[in-house]
């Protein structure tokens, strides 16, 4: 983590980095996840209504498969970068973090989009950072699904879903969403555990 990218989770909530991985690995990533999409392995994600999880795609409007650690394939490779860099946020930030999840999401486009919300809640989670990292080579405006956070205190910020993009967030404190995607978007999110989780 550079010093800038410390005081930007410090002060700001969030830092944004343009190449995590390096094109060629991007690019492999990236194949893989379209691959997976292709094969039909995921699934349209739920939203919580209360106690209950549901499907309502005017909410939430991605299909999702949940990437577990595997060795010596891009996704694994990615899995990996993802743990160095809950280390380096613990290491650099004090965030006193411990083990993640690590999500694959497509929004197919045509308009799909993840409202307004936050990734956790002061005292019901114990997510504490979010880190989403984009896979779409060639991506333009026109193609939407652009993530805008809603930091404390000051104007949103969009972040362009770009190839090897990586966005960082305090999982309680920065409201986000999705705005509707007219292409296939990629993104692979973690969500870090604070150390007392289970
Ligand atoms: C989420 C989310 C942001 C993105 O899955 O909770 O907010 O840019 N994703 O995909
Ligand atoms: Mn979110």
């Amino acid at each position: 983590m550079t010093v800038q990218e410390v005081e930007g989770l410090g002060t700001r909530g969030y830092f944004i980095r343009s190449a995590f991985l390096g094109e060629a690995r991007a690019v492999a990533v990236r194949d893989v996840a379209l691959a997976r999409m292709a094969s039909g392995s995921l699934r349209p994600a739920g939203i919580r209504r209360g106690a209950d999880r549901t499907q309502d795609s005017s909410v939430r409007g991605d299909l999702i498969e949940w990437v577990l650690p595997e060795p010596d394939t891009p996704l694994g490779e990615l899995w990996e970068s993802f743990r160095t860099l809950g280390d380096a946020l613990s290491t650099g930030a004090y965030l006193g973090l411990g083990r993640f999840d690590l999500q694959l999401a497509c929004y197919p486009g045509g308009g799909a989009h993840y409202s307004r919300h936050r990734d956790a809640f002061p005292g019901q989670s114990n997510r504490r950072a979010t880190a989403v990292w984009y896979a779409n080579a060639g991506w333009e405006p026109a193609h939407g699904g652009v993530l805008r956070l809603y930091p404390e205190g000051s104007a949103p910020v969009d972040v362009a879903p770009v190839l090897d993009t990586l966005v960082v967030f305090l999982s309680e404190r920065i409201e986000h969403e999705v705005l509707p995607a007219y292409a296939t978007r990629l993104a692979l999110t973690a969500w870090y555990y604070g150390r007392a989780a289970g």
